[in-house]
């Protein structure tokens, strides 16, 4: 199903389910963005967007440069700022909440596969994928849960190269790893095929699916 966002007519939201019942993890009411508000170089990025998204649900933003995507994606990501409107992450309202409150809600329930990856080139695949964990400590039971990821990912034989070693599917393979390493129940994906062929993006994709 392929919905579009009316006021934006930029930004495309295709959903992988009906709607028909009603488990929301994301909720975003006339959600606006503006940079410069009130000056002559203001840009609405975003103007009213209405939508939600279901427990378990796969959904895909589409819109051509400059549409809003990213900004969208990190305000859900609670890593910015929106201008008026409303966001519920799993029924939590987050655009008036204090920074604190949001870094938790963003450890607990979001995990971040950034366009440019964002890989530390000094350390190994398996230690990038624990990297969100290293503030709290990293137990027995978290490794296990970070090979297995790697393991479905198919990169059982090279948890322990750096991303030098790697090619650019599996460095991004790599950052989905490590956004899920939370359980996190929403996964955010800023364009994860961008920089990669059409297969390797394809393989990207399946593994999103997947987990
Ligand atoms: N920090 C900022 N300051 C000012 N304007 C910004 C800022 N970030 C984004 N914009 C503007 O907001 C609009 C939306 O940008 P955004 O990055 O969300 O687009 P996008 O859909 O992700 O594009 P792309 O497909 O190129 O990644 C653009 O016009 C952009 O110039
Ligand atoms: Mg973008």
């Amino acid at each position: 199903m392929m919905t579009s966002i009316e006021e934006t007519k930029t930004v495309e939201i295709e959903t992988g389910m009906n709607q028909d019942f009603d488990d929301l993890i994301i909720e975003i009411k006339d959600l606006w963005r503006k940079f410069f508000e009130d000056t002559p170089a203001e840009v609405e990025a975003l103007k009213g967007v209405n939508f939600k998204v279901n427990r378990g649900e796969f959904i895909t933003i589409m819109g051509p440069s400059g549409s809003g995507k990213s900004t969208l994606l990190t305000i859900l990501g609670c890593m910015a700022p929106s201008t008026s409107g409303q966001v519920f992450i799993d029924g939590t309202e987050i655009t008036q909440m204090p920074q604190r409150k949001l870094s938790e809600l963003r450890k607990n329930k979001i995990g971040f596969v950034f366009q440019d990856i964002f890989l530390i080139d000094k350390i190994s695949a398996l230690d990038n994928v624990l990297l969100p964990l290293l503030p709290y400590g990293i137990k027995k039971a978290d490794r296990e849960r970070a090979i297995e990821l790697l393991r479905i990912a198919g990169l059982e034989d090279r948890m322990h190269h750096k991303p030098a070693e790697l090619s650019g599917g599996q460095k991004q393979r790599v950052a989905i790893c490590r956004a899920l390493i939370n359980d996190p129940p929403i996964v955010l994906a800023d364009e994860p095929t961008g920089n990669l062929d059409s297969q390797t993006g394809g393989e990207v994709l399946e593994l999103l699916r997947k987990v």
